[in-house]
């Protein structure tokens, strides 16, 4: 369970730069919910995600994961615990090393040794999961990840923040780069990486009908707050339509998203 309690924060406060990121943003998030979140550019999306990675410490409130309060954590410590991905496929693994150096660094990550020896059993395993992406890279471990192109990278990725099942994922709009037929695979990948490792995980996407189609919950966020939290039945009879509707009632003007994606 991930609590946020009235969290906030405001980026150059009293200068002609402020920024209020965050307001008062309260958020319980039981274990195995799959959240999607949207809303307009700058609405507060990715800082949720800072706060809880611990990019930046809010200026109030507190954080629990799992009872234990990581409000004054540092980043690199709940890193341990919480895997992040971004839009940008070239995070989240390095391009110079090979594949199966990439995947030993995500195996051994907070243990004592890394990469000291990658042994034939360590490979046989990487090949299988490999494997499971439909990518053909299990043929391919010895390769740079450099060379790999955005998708496969992007799903690499994926598969180093999960090969230690994290209590929380977060991906924040970890698609948006991709070409629409790519992203669909790293979609379904994400749902079946979610489910069978029976993930909670929270989904920034700039598509609606994503939003609609994976997880359990939506959330809807504008100027630094929750507007619309919803689940169940009352979800499962929405259409992006409805989305966009209930944006404009709550906010009085339209969801307006950049890279937004209505189908
Ligand atoms: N490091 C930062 N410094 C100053 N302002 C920031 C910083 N990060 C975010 N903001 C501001 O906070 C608000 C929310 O940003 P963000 O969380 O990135 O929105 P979203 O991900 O929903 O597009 C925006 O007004 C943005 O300009
Ligand atoms: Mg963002």
């Amino acid at each position: 369970m991930l609590e946020l309690s009235h969290i906030s924060k405001t980026f150059n406060p009293g200068t002609a730069n402020e920024r209020k990121a965050l307001v008062d943003l309260s958020l319980k998030v039981p274990d195995f919910d799959f959240i999607s979140i949207i809303g307009s550019n700058g609405a507060g999306k990715s800082s949720v995600f800072n706060a809880i990675a611990g990019s930046f410490f809010t200026d109030s409130g507190s954080i629990l994961l799992d009872g234990e309060d990581i409000t004054l954590q540092p980043e690199y410590v709940r890193a341990r615990n919480i895997g992040r991905l971004f839009q940008d496929p070239m995070r989240g693994s390095a391009p110079g090393m090979t594949i199966e150096e990439n995947l030993s660094l995500a195996a051994s990550a907070g243990r004592k040794s890394w990469f000291s020896h990658i042994s034939k059993k360590d490979r046989e395993a990487f090949r299988e999961r490999l494997s499971l992406l439909g990518m053909g890279l299990e043929d391919r471990m010895q390769q740079p990840v450099g060379l790999l192109s955005g998708g496969q990278r992007q799903a690499l990725t994926l598969m180093m923040a999960t090969f230690h099942p994290p209590k929380l994922l977060l991906l924040d709009e970890h698609t948006a780069a991709l070409d629409p037929a790519t992203a669909d695979k790293v979609l379904a990948l994400t749902k079946e990486i979610v489910e069978t490792n029976h993930l909670t995980c929270l989904m920034v996407t700039h598509n609606m009908q994503t939003a609609l189609d994976l997880g359990n919950r939506t959330l809807m966020m504008d100027h630094g707050r929750i507007i619309y939290d919803v689940r169940g039945d009352e979800r499962s009879k929405l259409t992006v339509n409805d989305l966009l509707v209930l944006f404009r009632k709550a906010v009085g003007k339209n969801l307006d998203n950049d890279r937004m994606m209505l189908g």
